[in-house]
């Protein structure tokens, strides 16, 4: 199912407390944000990426995705003050039809399996998302008193990417802005207009670098990558 990819790129990773944005933190000698966009790039499906960008970040970006030659970028947007907002400028270069995805820069290990069920959702359903289930047990704490135990079995953590019909997406972001709402990912925005969301259960693996202890799992994951693949490339 072919699809247009959003990705915010255009925070300042201020929880990674890197001194620059966390994107262009290395994993194995090449940038965050590099692998995430090189697996839109080899994806046949993937017709093009809007990229959200920090003006300041803006020039560094683009000489690093020439010198790794990443060609997808179609748009290069200007980021806004918070996540949505980057997400809404990106959205008015994404055109009126067909399935766009929204992908955080921040999670680099997102693979071609689930984002093809994601959009093959989204073309049944509208909108699907990818999560999966919580594995704690979670609590409501109010004033450090416990005030009750959620029950876990219909809870889920949900990541990115998350997938729409262009349309449906516009429509949620126009509301949003009327409204003056922000939510905390963008299926909360289409959950409000009345719109189902289908979900489609992902990885444990594809995780956001969120805090420093991050790169210690995202070092983790590469190796464990490398190490199947070389298996694989033994048999
Ligand atoms: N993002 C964005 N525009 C913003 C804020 C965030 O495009 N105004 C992007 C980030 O670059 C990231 C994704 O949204 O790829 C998820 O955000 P998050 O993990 O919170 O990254 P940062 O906002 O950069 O980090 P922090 O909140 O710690 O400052
Ligand atoms: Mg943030």
């Amino acid at each position: 199912m072919a699809y247009k990819v959003i990705i915010p790129a255009a925070g300042q990773g201020k929880r990674m407390g890197a001194g620059k944005n966390k994107l262009l933190l290395e994993l194995n000698g090449t940038p965050v944000f590099i692998h995430t966009l090189k697996v839109f790039e080899e994806d046949t499906e993937c017709e093009s990426i809007i990229l959200a960008l920090h003006p300041q970040d803006e020039s560094e970006f683009k000489a690093l995705i020439e010198k790794y030659n990443i060609k997808k970028v179609a748009s290069f947007v200007p980021g806004g003050k918070e996540r949505q907002h980057s997400i809404h400028n990106a959205l008015k270069e994404a055109g009126a039809t067909g399935i766009v995805l929204v992908h955080d820069a921040a999670r680099p290990f997102i693979d071609k399996r689930h984002i093809h069920e994601l959009t093959d959702a989204a073309h049944r359903t509208g909108a699907a998302i990818v999560a999966v289930p919580v594995k704690d047990t979670i609590k409501m704490v109010k004033n450090e008193k416990v005030t009750s135990t959620v029950d876990r079995s219909s809870l889920w953590a949900v990541q990115t990417p998350q997938a729409f019909r262009i349309s449906t997406l516009l429509d949620a972001y126009e509301k949003a802005d009327q409204d003056h709402f922000l939510g905390t990912d963008d299926a909360s925005l289409v959950e409000r207009l009345g719109h189902p969301v289908t979900v489609v259960e992902g990885n444990y693996d594809n995780i956001k670098l969120t805090t420093p202890e991050d790169l210690f799992f995202a070092e983790a994951i590469m190796n464990k990558r490398k190490t199947s693949l070389a298996s694989l490339d033994e048999k």
